[in-house]
């Protein structure tokens, strides 16, 4: 292992974790992860990521995993210290809007307190490692619902033309109604921007709108597209929660966000804040969705339809991509929604089987 550099995930039996775990060890990294299964603590044995840290250890030789919490500050601080790691990518998440509400202490201490311990931690060990925030649209709160919409056929859209290619950054994130979730993370993000700016270490927050992909552990609560193929496969009914189904989302596959965090790791910038998600091209409202499953399954989707919206939720909302394009014009999105569902379903049926 001498010689290679070393990456330190936090989250990485989770989707974005895993992901970031598998390139970066193709690209000649020692990769060292963490976490403690607490997906399975926030959401019951469907969350369960076990099975994720099997597989990379499988795949990754030499991969270390750490069963630490990122909560555990002295912890955090000692690992840290000992990996002295050329790169931290922090997916590590209480990552639910709606689960937030019912454990507002350990959502806060894991997503605003965890963070901070990494950055301290990061701060102390090795300031000039470039540091990899996964952060939220839910920052922006729903302050996207009140941009003027209209209604089509199978989805809502702007009105305002000045969205046209979605929601930038300099979109504010202050007075609207963020869930708990937004707002811890929010804190995060403010505290990610701040290492930066306070102290130039090399941070930035990629704020996600939808994260997919084959790997994730989908669950009602948390993993819209991963939880509706879920469903379809298995024949369960759909819960829609308001907006007629027309809500929209932008959904990007988890190895374009690690092809990302590659070009930022490699001409880094201080306290920088980009809006990650699939883009207008990769959106696609819940009504879109369940026809697009239903093209691979060949199954009709079940679903039922239930008229009060989730508190807060946006009823419209893709990433304006042209920041992330303009600062890394090597990067851009490879994978289309249809080839991500594609996957999905794939590795679904592949999951059942074993
Ligand atoms: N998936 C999305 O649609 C989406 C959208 C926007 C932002 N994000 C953000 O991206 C990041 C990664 O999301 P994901 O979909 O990969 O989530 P995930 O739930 O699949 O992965 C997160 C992992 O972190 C682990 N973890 C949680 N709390 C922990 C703790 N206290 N200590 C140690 N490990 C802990 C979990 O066990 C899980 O394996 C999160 O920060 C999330 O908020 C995700």
């Amino acid at each position: 292992m001498a010689g290679k550099k070393i990456i330190f995930v936090t989250g990485s039996s989770g989707l974005i974790g895993s992901e970031v775990c598998l390139f970066f060890h193709e690209q000649g990294f020692a990769v060292h992860g963490l976490d403690n299964n607490q997906r399975a603590a926030f959401f019951g044995p469907q969350g369960d990521t076990r099975w994720n840290q099997a597989r990379l250890a499988r795949l990754i030789p030499g991969f270390v995993h750490h069963e630490l919490d990122v909560r555990d500050r002295p912890g955090i601080l000692a690992l840290v210290r000992e990996i002295r790691p050329d790169l931290v990518v922090h997916t590590a998440a209480q990552p639910s809007h709606d689960r937030a509400a019912a454990i507002p202490f350990d959502d806060f201490d894991t997503n605003a307190v965890g963070t901070l311990n990494l950055l301290e931690a990061a701060r102390q060990a090795c300031p000039e490692s470039p540091f990899v925030h996964m952060s939220t649209n839910k920052v922006y709160g729903d302050a996207p619902n009140f941009i003027d919409m209209k209604e089509l056929p199978t989805r809502w859209d702007y009105n305002d033309p000045a969205f046209a290619d979605g929601i930038p950054e300099t979109f504010s994130i202050d007075q609207s109604k963020h869930s708990l979730f937004g707002a811890s993370k929010a804190a995060a993000d403010i505290e990610v921007q701040e290492y930066g700016r306070y102290f130039g270490m090399p941070t930035c927050c990629l704020r996600g709108g939808c994260l997919t992909g084959p790997n994730h552990a989908g669950v009602e609560l948390h993993g819209f597209l991963s939880y509706l193929v879920k469903c379809n496969l298995e024949g369960r009914e759909y819960r829609i929660f308001g907006y007629k189904g027309k809500q929209v989302r932008d959904n990007i596959h988890s190895l374009d966000v690690a092809c990302f965090i590659q070009e930022f790791s490699q001409a880094p910038r201080v306290g920088e804040v980009y809006n990650l998600g699939g883009g207008k091209d990769n959106s696609c409202s819940i009504l879109e969705a369940f026809e697009l499953t239903e093209k691979f399954t060949g199954q009709a989707q079940k679903s039922v339809y239930l008229e009060e919206n989730r508190s807060g939720d946006h009823i419209c909302y893709y990433s304006d991509l042209r920041k992330m394009r303009a600062h890394y014009p090597q990067w851009d999105i490879t994978k289309s929604l249809d080839e991500t569902i594609g996957e999905i379903v794939a590795s679904w049926r592949e999951r059942q089987r074993s």
